[in-house]
């Protein structure tokens, strides 16, 4: 069987490598009823808790030689394992319930090596199936979506997109610049002004997703990207813009400085998920 060669080495590679061709999906339509209820502990978790439980449990009273309380845990494992398979039909493939069974069967001997083969085949199912689906499970229902959130432009008074805004946002901070390297440093000041109030004006977005944000009160989420220390950089620029030398190297320092520590590091963290939303189009 001369072309089942070329074949069969074409059906393995993907099974061996699956993060060559790593494809970020929108996750199955079943899992949306279990993630029906935002901010509350969604169905599919609740029951991945279980089953890793009822897992851990088979060897820590192996560890204890308590065989038969191993034995019932193996066999609520078989149960939970087996009910996750059926919860999402899309994934069901990705279970091994063959491998659950003979697992359950190799506790009841107690045959040690054999277990602790068929332990590690077990948990190469959660490990492949986390690696190839949890990015998509999180994208989709632990990240709001930025396409739902209007926000309030301060300088033009009017309700803008959640990009839109960071497109003002990102001119009003290249004016700053135009202007100082213009050595308009009337122009520049007056840019810095409208920069901060569109600045300032993004800290009412974090409590849009950050909801629970109001419980806490010493350290809040708006101490990162959009605190002081970045207000305080502006003031230090207009400072030095005030005092009819305008110092270029710290003008560059601190518009480096914001750059970095509120774009960028803000961008590291929130943008991936918004860019991987918008890739898959509109979800309602
Ligand atoms: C068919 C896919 C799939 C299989 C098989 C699978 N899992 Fe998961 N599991 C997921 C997904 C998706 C998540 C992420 C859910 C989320 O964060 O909303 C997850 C999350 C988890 C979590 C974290 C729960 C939490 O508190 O956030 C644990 C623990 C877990 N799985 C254990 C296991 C164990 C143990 C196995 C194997 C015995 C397993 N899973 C098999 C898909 C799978
Ligand atoms: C579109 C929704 C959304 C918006 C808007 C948003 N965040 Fe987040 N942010 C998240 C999610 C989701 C996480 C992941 C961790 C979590 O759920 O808290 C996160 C994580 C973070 C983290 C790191 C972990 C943590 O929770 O402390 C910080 C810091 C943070 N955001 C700050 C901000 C600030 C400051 C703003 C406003 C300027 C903001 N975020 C706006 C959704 C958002
Ligand atoms: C709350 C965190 C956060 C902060 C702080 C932040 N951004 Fe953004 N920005 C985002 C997110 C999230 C997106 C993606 C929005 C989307 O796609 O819906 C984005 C998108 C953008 C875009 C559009 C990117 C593109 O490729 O089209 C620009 C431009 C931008 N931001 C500029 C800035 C500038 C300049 C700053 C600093 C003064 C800044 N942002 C601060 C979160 C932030």
């Amino acid at each position: 069987m001369f072309s089942c060669l070329a074949g069969c080495i074409f059906i393995f590679i993907p099974s061996l490598s699956y993060s060559a061709d790593f494809l970020l999906q929108p996750p199955p339509k079943s899992l949306d009823k279990l993630y029906s209820e935002r901010g509350k502990t969604s169905k599919w978790v609740e029951q991945m808790r279980q089953i890793n439980k009822n897992f851990q449990e088979v060897f820590i009273y192996l560890d204890a030689e308590k065989r038969e309380k191993a034995l019932e845990s193996a066999k609520a494992f078989g149960a939970s394992y087996q009910k996750a398979s059926e919860m999402v039909p899309e994934w069901k493939d990705l279970f091994d319930l063959e491998t659950a069974k003979l697992f359950n069967a190799s506790v009841a001997k107690n045959n040690t090596e054999k277990t602790a083969q068929l332990a590690t085949k077990l948990e190469k199912t959660c490990t492949q199936c986390h690696q190839k689906h949890n990015i998509s499970v999180w994208t989709r229902y632990h990240w709001p979506s930025t396409q739902t959130i209007k926000l309030f432009d301060p300088v033009n008074e009017k309700e803008l997109s959640y990009d839109q805004y960071m497109h003002q946002l990102a001119n009003s901070l290249e004016s700053i610049k135009i202007y100082f390297n213009q050595e308009n440093y009337t122009a520049s000041w007056k840019a810095i002004d409208i920069f901060s109030k569109r600045f300032k004006g993004l800290r009412s977005a974090c409590s849009k997703c950050h909801v629970t944000e109001w419980t806490k009160n010493s350290t809040t989420v708006k101490d990162f990207f959009v605190g002081e220390d970045i207000v305080d950089a502006l003031q230090e620029i207009k400072k030095s813009l005030a005092s009819g030398v305008p110092d270029a190297k710290l003008f560059q320092k601190k518009m480096g400085y914001i750059a970095k520590q509120s774009c960028k590091t803000c961008h590291l963290v929130h943008q991936p998920s918004a860019i991987i939303q918008r890739a898959w189009g509109h979800i309602p």
